[in-house]
């Protein structure tokens, strides 16, 4: 049972129906929002107070918020399907909202029940209903959920006042090139997260630490960013906003184990599960990058693909350092990849049994 009731302070559309329907043609990622936003307050008594759904839009924020000088936030990514008889479902919405809580406790954030973030989407998701995109093609309502400390206060302490809000962006594929395979750069310079750092919370620095990288990969002609472990720059961590798996020839699955530095998505423990099922053997383990690579160059690993909310499950073709390039079997998209793509957004879309149970409906 929900504790908190996400109550509507109006029904006017910010945004036209042809509006609407122009951007729901090629809504790209993360650039368009919805026509509301859920928001809850975290009180200085030390409870969740008054629940709403209120217009998208800007808010005010005091300039010596705690969340602007030092970073308390965190946030979560899920998506709302639409299936071909109209209704609506999420995917495995708990754990996501289970690592929100994993994230709140490393950013001494508060606790929001896992029943109240899933009676948000719900809340969000009937007022946008519009927004939610017809299940042709890829297209699906991307639905940011973040909380950040709001205390107007410069000491370094946990602040005892946290904004939770929800907002919705239709989403089509993540990369501008879509799910052609990416070229991935690695960094030997910069690590994402260290030991004892918030490598496996969901928190804002840790894609702030990614994105000088991310712009170095760029320019190298790269389209991602792939962080080795920060002590020994050996072990392969993830990539800027994305696990990362490799196939071998012999069966095998492999992803990095969840060291602390890792973020466990929820993407790539369906995955695993998935690949497990089919008869892949799932390895989570270090992955060294020079065994990665030497593999990769004796043909023995054939596949790799990025993974996560976002990017769904996007093939590698090609790794880049500055030590070399290795094209990861022809450079193409591999089969086991796109066929573990096609599965797992069938089961999302209801075109594929959901034998695990993973979907809800909202
Ligand atoms: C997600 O996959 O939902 C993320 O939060 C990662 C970000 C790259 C968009």
């Amino acid at each position: 049972m929900s504790a908190l009731t996400f109550t509507s302070t109006t029904t006017t559309r910010r945004v036209g129906d042809d509006e609407r329907a122009r951007i729901l043609a090629a809504p790209g990622f993360g650039r368009h929002f919805t026509d509301f936003m859920a928001r809850a307050r975290w009180t200085a008594e030390g409870s969740w107070g008054e629940a709403e759904i209120l217009p998208y839009g800007p808010f005010e924020i005091s300039p010596a918020s705690a969340v602007l000088h030092y970073g308390q936030e965190i946030f979560e990514g899920l998506k709302a399907f639409r299936h071909a008889d109209g209704s609506i479902w999420t995917f495995r919405p708990e754990r996501n909202a289970e690592r929100f809580q994993h994230s709140a406790d490393r950013l001494a954030l508060p606790h929001l029940p896992v029943e109240d973030f899933v009676a948000s989407l719900r809340a969000l998701v009937a007022a946008d209903e519009p927004w939610v995109p017809q299940p042709e093609g890829e297209t699906s309502l991307y639905l940011r959920p973040f909380m950040f400390a709001n205390e107007e206060f410069l000491g370094v302490n946990s602040s005892a006042i946290a904004d939770y809000y929800l907002i919705a962006s239709p989403a089509g594929a993540y990369f501008p090139r879509g799910v052609q395979p990416l070229v991935v750069w690695v960094t030997d310079e910069y690590a994402r997260a260290g030991a004892g750092g918030t490598g496996d919370a969901k928190c804002g620095g840790n894609y702030a630490s990614s994105l000088l990288a991310k712009k170095q990969a760029a320019a190298q002609g790269a389209d991602e960013v792939m962080f080795l472990d920060s002590e020994s720059h050996t072990f392969v961590d993830e990539l800027s906003g994305m696990n990362v798996f490799a196939i071998t020839k012999d069966g095998r699955i492999l992803t990095p184990s969840l060291t602390g530095s890792i973020l466990e998505g929820v993407t790539r423990n369906s995955i695993l599960r998935l690949a497990e099922d089919r008869g892949l053997e799932p390895v989570e383990q270090r992955l060294d990058f020079a065994e990665l690579t030497s593999q990769i160059a004796a043909g023995e690993i054939t596949e790799m693909f990025a993974a996560g909310t976002a990017a769904v499950i996007t093939p590698i073709g090609e790794l880049r350092a500055h030590g070399g390039s290795w094209t990861v079997a022809d450079g193409g998209s591999g089969e086991t990849t796109l066929s573990l793509r096609e599965e797992l957004t069938g089961i999302q879309y209801g075109r594929v049994p959901d034998r695990h149970g993973w979907l809800t409906r909202l």
